[in-house]
């Protein structure tokens, strides 16, 4: 088993349970570390029993590591001063047959996804379980590890609240969300905020405006915006840079640019408040797990488990209604973003969210 892309509360909850359930079918289970740059660099895969998951249920992170930069259809290797990309697939199919592997698990988000695809497709029996804190995987209703981060961003919310009132600030609150809007608009409806700016819905300053001014003459001189790190101004582009090449080592930092966007448009329209941003960031990620995601994570893993026995690969699983299930994972990749007209959208304006829209006038 591997753990690849970010990191979300709720992965040690899946590794446990695998191995749990596993090891007590007789199995042996091994964990590659770091992603897939454990499987494609000659680095002994660690063994996994009783022993090596005792006591991490509750624990954030990934006891593997992770990467989001190991593809090994695209795999890195320094070339004088730069960085080129080979496909390294074969030998990672390779490598697995030798080490007498009957099957992969990958729990990863759509690219960890698929890459799984990729390798079931080339023969390697793969079973996927989908993880992000984004919630934006089309081919199940939850990922775990969102509830966490809904949870920590709706706490910050409300933290914000008190010192928004004291000082008669607006205050911006960014929270990830590169291309969908769950977590911050979850987090605006569940902390009470006043408007909420998500890549679905470009905005406009003046409905911001206006919510501002409009509540102060009400009486409330401080206002909370949640926003997405992925949301920007009609006719704009969204601050987040695309994670560039596979270079290891080299990070782009783009958290804070949203956020700061959507400040500046409205400290040119508003100068009787003071304006403030916090970008929560990856605080988002860390930390323990909510009972929700220990148990998705847990129910995960099991039904992997299951899969691998009954011999169902190319397949991940998925949370269905009420029941985990086992989905293609040639739909994996498919991006869930939020629905502008959906029921969450509509109930949001009905408890008085500015989206910055037309629908505000
Ligand atoms: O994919 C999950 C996510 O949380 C995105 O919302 C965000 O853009 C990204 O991870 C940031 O990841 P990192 O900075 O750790 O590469």
């Amino acid at each position: 088993m591997l753990t690849g892309g970010g990191d979300c509360p709720g992965l040690n909850a899946v590794i446990r349970a695998v191995v749990k359930s596993a090891v007590g079918r007789g199995w042996e289970v091994f964990g590659f570390e770091d992603g897939f740059f454990g499987v494609v660099e000659p680095i002994p895969p660690i063994p996994l029993g009783f022993d090596e998951v005792r006591g991490i249920l509750d624990r954030g992170g990934t006891i593997l590591g992770t990467s989001n930069k190991a593809n090994p259809f695209r795999y890195p290797r320094r070339n004088g001063d730069s960085w080129v990309e080979e496909d390294r697939s074969d030998e990672v199919i390779e490598r697995l047959r030798r080490l007498g592997f009957d099957a992969l698990i990958c729990i990863g988000g759509d690219g960890t996804l698929q890459i799984a695809h990729g390798l079931a497709k080339k023969g390697l029996p793969v079973v996927g379980c989908p993880k992000t804190i984004d919630n934006d995987l089309s081919d199940t209703d939850v990922t775990f590890g969102f509830d966490t981060a809904r949870s920590t961003a709706t706490e910050a919310v409300g933290r914000l609240h008190t010192t928004a009132e004291s000082h008669d600030r607006v205050m911006l609150l960014e929270v990830m969300g590169r291309t969908a809007g769950h977590l911050a608009l979850h987090a605006a409806i569940a902390g009470g905020a006043n408007a909420v700016l998500i890549p679905e819905i470009p905005y406009e300053v003046e409905p911001l405006v206006r919510m501002v001014r409009e509540r102060a003459k009400a009486g409330q001189s401080f206002s909370i915006i949640v926003v997405a790190e992925g949301a920007a101004p009609k006719g704009g582009a969204p601050s987040v840079a695309e994670s560039e090449t596979a270079t290891p080592g080299r990070g782009v930092v783009r958290l804070g640019g949203a956020g700061r966007v959507a400040a500046d448009l409205l400290a040119e329209r508003i100068t009787e408040h003071e304006i403030r941003v916090t970008v929560l960031g990856h605080l988002a990620r860390g930390g323990t797990p909510t009972a929700y995601d220990r148990l998705l994570g847990s129910r995960f893993g099991c039904r992997a488990v299951e899969l691998v026995e009954d011999g169902v690969f190319d397949h991940m699983v998925a949370l269905k209604g009420s029941e985990i299930e086992a989905v293609p994972l040639s739909h994996a990749s498919k991006t869930r973003l939020v629905d502008a007209d959906g029921e969450l959208v509509r109930f949001g304006r009905q408890l008085g969210l500015t989206f910055g829209d037309e629908a505000e006038g």
